[in-house]
C-alpha cells in the first residue's frame, strides 16, 4: 500500500469556510490525501480564504508568501487558494503568487479531484465556475468520525440582498437552498458518527426556501422541526440570519421548539435608519428592535449577538450614536463589530469614506459598550445552572470544556467520559470569554 500524502488545511472567515474545508479534505482523500494538523512536512497546502474584508484578503497573501521556505525545501509542495478571496480575484492570485498550483472557488470544489489530476500533470488550474450541478450531491459522503460533538451543516449558500457593502453576493453567488431530504440525510449520518449539535448554516440561512419532503418549498422553520424529530440530536442552531427573513413560524420555533437553542445571531450593521437606507439593508431601527421584542416574547432569555460596521461612507456622528443607542436599547450578550471596508466591485465602494482616525474612534467606543454588555450578561449566568455539551478537555489537567446553551463557552473540572455529552452545570465565574462551572448534581 502506498503510504497517504499528507495535507494540510488552513481555514480563514466562516463557518461556511470550515465546513467547505472539510468537504474539501474530504473530496481529496479519494487522491490518496490525509489532513494533518502542521504545514511542516505536507504534501499540499489548502488555504481556503476569506474576501470579506481587505485586512482578511491580504492575510491570506502574507500567509501565502511565508510558504516560501518550505515550498524551497520540497518543490513538489501543492500548494492550492480556495474559497471567496480564491472567486474574486483568481486571475491575480496566479500572477502575484508562482507557487500556488491550484484556485478554485467555493462552488466547484467537487471537481478538485480532475484538479488534482492536472496538477499532477505540471499545469496550473484555474476554477471559478458557478456551476448549474450541486456540488454537495456530488461529492462524497464523509465517513470520517465526526471531529467533536458539535458540527455544522450548510443548508444554504449565496445571497440575494446585495447590502451595498457585501461581497458575498458576488463571491458566493445567488441564494440557493438545498432540498431538505439531503440535509435530513446528512444530519442522520452526523447523529451516527457522534454529533449531538447542528448549527445550520448559510449565509443568509433564515432565508432557506429548499425543497421539502412533501414535494412543497420548506421555510427553515420547517427544516428545523424535523431535524428536532431525529433521535440523539439534542440541539439546534442556524448562523447567520437577516433581520427581513425572520418570518413569524421562525419566531414560533424559539418559543416551542425545544432543540433550537436559545441563542440568535441577527445583525442589524448600523443603528442609524440614513446609513441602513445606504446600506441597502431594507429595515429600520425600529423594525429591528420591534423584531427583537418578538422574539423575546416567546423565548425571554434568549442571547442575542449581531454584527456591526463603524465608519461606513458618510456615517456622522448623529449616525453613529444612533448605533451607540440601538445596541443599548436592544442587549446583546456578544456582538462583532468592523471597520467599513470598502471592497471593489460594491456599490458602497464607489463612495468617499468617513476620516480613518475618527472611524478607529468610534470603533473603540462602540466596542467598549459590546464588551461591557457581554460581561453584564455573563455575569448574570454566575449561580445559574445550564446545560453544557461536553467538546473537549480543558486547557487545565482534569478540566473539560463546551458550550452551554446560550453558546457560552464553559469549563470546570470533570471526567472525560463526559465529553460529547449533555451535563447540568453550575456557573460560579466568569472571565472575558468564558465562564467556570461546577458540574451539578441534582438534589
Ligand atoms: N466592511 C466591513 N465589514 C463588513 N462586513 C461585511 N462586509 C463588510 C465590509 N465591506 C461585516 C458585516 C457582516 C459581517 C460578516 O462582516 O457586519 O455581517
Ligand atoms: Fe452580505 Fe449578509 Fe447583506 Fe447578504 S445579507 S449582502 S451576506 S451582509
Amino acid at each position: 500500500m502506498t503510504e497517504a500524502k499528507k495535507l494540510y488545511v488552513k481555514t480563514f472567515g466562516c463557518q461556511m469556510n470550515v465546513y467547505d474545508s472539510e468537504r474539501m479534505a474530504e473530496a481529496l482523500v479519494t487522491q490518496g490525501y490525509e489532513q494533518v494538523d502542521t504545514a511542516d512536512d505536507a504534501d499540499m497546502i489548502l488555504f481556503n480564504t476569506c474576501h470579506i474584508r481587505e485586512k482578511a484578503a491580504e492575510k491570506m497573501y502574507s500567509d501565502l508568501g511565508r510558504l516560501k521556505p518550505l515550498h524551497d525545501a520540497k518543490p513538489a509542495l501543492k500548494i492550492a487558494v480556495a474559497g471567496c478571496v480564491a472567486q474574486a480575484e483568481g486571475e491575480e492570485i496566479l500572477r502575484r503568487q508562482p507557487m500556488v498550483d491550484l484556485v478554485v472557488g467555493p462552488q466547484t470544489y467537487h471537481r478538485l479531484p480532475a484538479m488534482m489530476q492536472a496538477v499532477g500533470r505540471g499545469e496550473r488550474v484555474l476554477d471559478t465556475d458557478f456551476p448549474e450541478e450541486d456540488k454537495f450531491t456530488l461529492l462524497p459522503k464523509d465517513r470520517r468520525p465526526a471531529r467533536g460533538p458539535a458540527a455544522f451543516l450548510t443548508v444554504q449558500e449565496g445571497c440575494d440582498k446585495f447590502c451595498s457593502f457585501c461581497v458575498v453576493p458576488y463571491t458566493r453567488g445567488a441564494e440557493v437552498s438545498r432540498p431538505a431530504d439531503r440535509l435530513l440525510g446528512e444530519a442522520r449520518d452526523l447523529v451516527a458518527r457522534g454529533v449531538r449539535e447542528i448549527t445550520l448554516l448559510g449565509q443568509n440561512v433564515n432565508a432557506y426556501h429548499g425543497a421539502g419532503l412533501d414535494g412543497g418549498e420548506w421555510g427553515l422553520a420547517r427544516l428545523v422541526r424535523e431535524l428536532a424529530r431525529i433521535d440523539g440530536l439534542e440541539r439546534i442552531r442556524y448562523t447567520t440570519s437577516h433581520p427581513n427573513d425572520m418570518e413569524d413560524d421562525l419566531i414560533a420555533a424559539h418559543g416551542d421548539c425545544e432543540k433550537l437553542m436559545p441563542y440568535l445571531h441577527l445583525p442589524v450593521q448600523s443603528g442609524s435608519d440614513r446609513i441602513l437606507k445606504a446600506m441597502n439593508r431594507k429595515h429600520t431601527a425600529e423594525s429591528y428592535i420591534r423584531l427583537i421584542e418578538r422574539i423575546r416574547a416567546v423565548r425571554p432569555d434568549l442571547v442575542l449577538s449581531g454584527d456591526f460596521i463603524v465608519g461606513f461612507p458618510g456615517e456622522t456622528e448623529a449616525d453613529f450614536q444612533a448605533t451607540l443607542d440601538l445596541v443599548e436599547r436592544v442587549g446583546y450578550g456578544a456582538a462583532y463589530s468592523f471597520k467599513y471596508s470598502a471592497r471593489p466591485g460594491t456599490p458602497a465602494a464607489e463612495r468617499a469614506g468617513v476620516d480613518p482616525a475618527q472611524a478607529d474612534a468610534r470603533l473603540q467606543r462602540l466596542q467598549t459598550l459590546i464588551t461591557a454588555q457581554q460581561r453584564a450578561t455573563q455575569e448574570g449566568m454566575i449561580g445559574r445552572v445550564v446545560k453544557v455539551l461536553f467538546e473537549k478537555p480543558g486547557r487545565k489537567e482534569g478540566q473539560i470544556s463546551g458550550k452551554s446553551e446560550y453558546l457560552h463557552a464553559v469549563h470546570c473540572d470533570g471526567p472525560a467520559t463526559l465529553l460529547g455529552q449533555i451535563a447540568l452545570v453550575e456557573i460560579i465565574a466568569t472571565q472575558s470569554n468564558s465562564l467556570t462551572g461546577r458540574l451539578y448534581a441534582q438534589p
